[in-house]
């Protein structure tokens, strides 16, 4: 895959095992769920590493001190529906103040084109750094519909964070949006002719909420 300065891919050998659990048809719904926020968790102090700070005065028992906090209420999560909600409480278990938004997606089974159904995002959302999650990152279409629907509503400081993602849809989103720096757990090999990454994980929907 051709590279992108805004595209960031894990070589995080925490996360390698457990995404190996991940991809395993016999792991449970309830270990999947747990694997899926536990990987997410690890996402999200990786990929904020650069995060602006804001100097505060901290008095320790010896002296007072400048410090650096990361400014309350500047993050919010948007979970693209269904999938993207299992990795909401990941983020939350770093940033616990965090207010989420929604964007409802689906992808059309025969021509694979997204389908926005439901959008309702937290007031102000666009002076805060907006966590767009969603663990599968296929064609790519749906993230970059999301992506166009947040913008349309005012969001500058997006990060898209994936977990498995296809080189197809990486591409996709770093070019039509250049701006928005995208992080993947994993690069897959491609998509079969379902449009299913492989060797991926399967249905992520499905496996976080038992519906098949
Ligand atoms: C899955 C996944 C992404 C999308 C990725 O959702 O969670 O949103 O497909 O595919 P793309 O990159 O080709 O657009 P799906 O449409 O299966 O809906 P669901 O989460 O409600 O199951
Ligand atoms: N959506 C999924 O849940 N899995 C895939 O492999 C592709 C899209």
């Amino acid at each position: 895959m051709k590279k992108f300065d805004n595209v960031f891919i894990f070589d995080h050998a925490l996360i390698k095992h457990k995404i190996a659990i991940l991809r395993d048809k016999n792991t449970s719904m309830k270990e999947f769920r747990e694997l899926i926020e536990e990987i997410t968790m690890i996402m999200t102090y990786e990929s904020m590493k650069d995060v602006d700070l804001i100097p505060v005065q901290v008095e320790t028992p010896l002296e007072v001190t400048t410090q650096y906090k990361v400014p309350d209420e500047s993050v919010a999560i948007v979970p693209i529906l269904r999938a993207g909600l299992g990795m909401v409480n990941g983020v939350h278990k770093v940033f616990p103040t965090a207010k989420v938004g929604h964007i409802g997606m689906y992808r059309d089974e025969e021509t694979l084109m997204p389908q926005e159904y439901y959008c309702k995002l937290p007031e102000g959302i666009e002076d805060k750094t907006v966590f767009l999650v969603d663990p599968m990152l296929a064609t790519g279409g749906s993230a970059v519909d999301a992506l166009d629907a947040l913008k349309r509503r005012g969001c500058k400081k997006i990060r898209l964070m994936s977990i498995i993602a296809a080189p197809q849809g990486v591409e996709k989103v770093a070019l039509a949006h250049p701006d928005v720096p995208v992080f993947v757990s994993t690069l897959d090999r491609g998509l079969n002719e379902n449009g299913y990454i492989v060797p991926g994980l399967g249905d992520a929907g499905d496996r976080l909420f038992g519906t098949k």
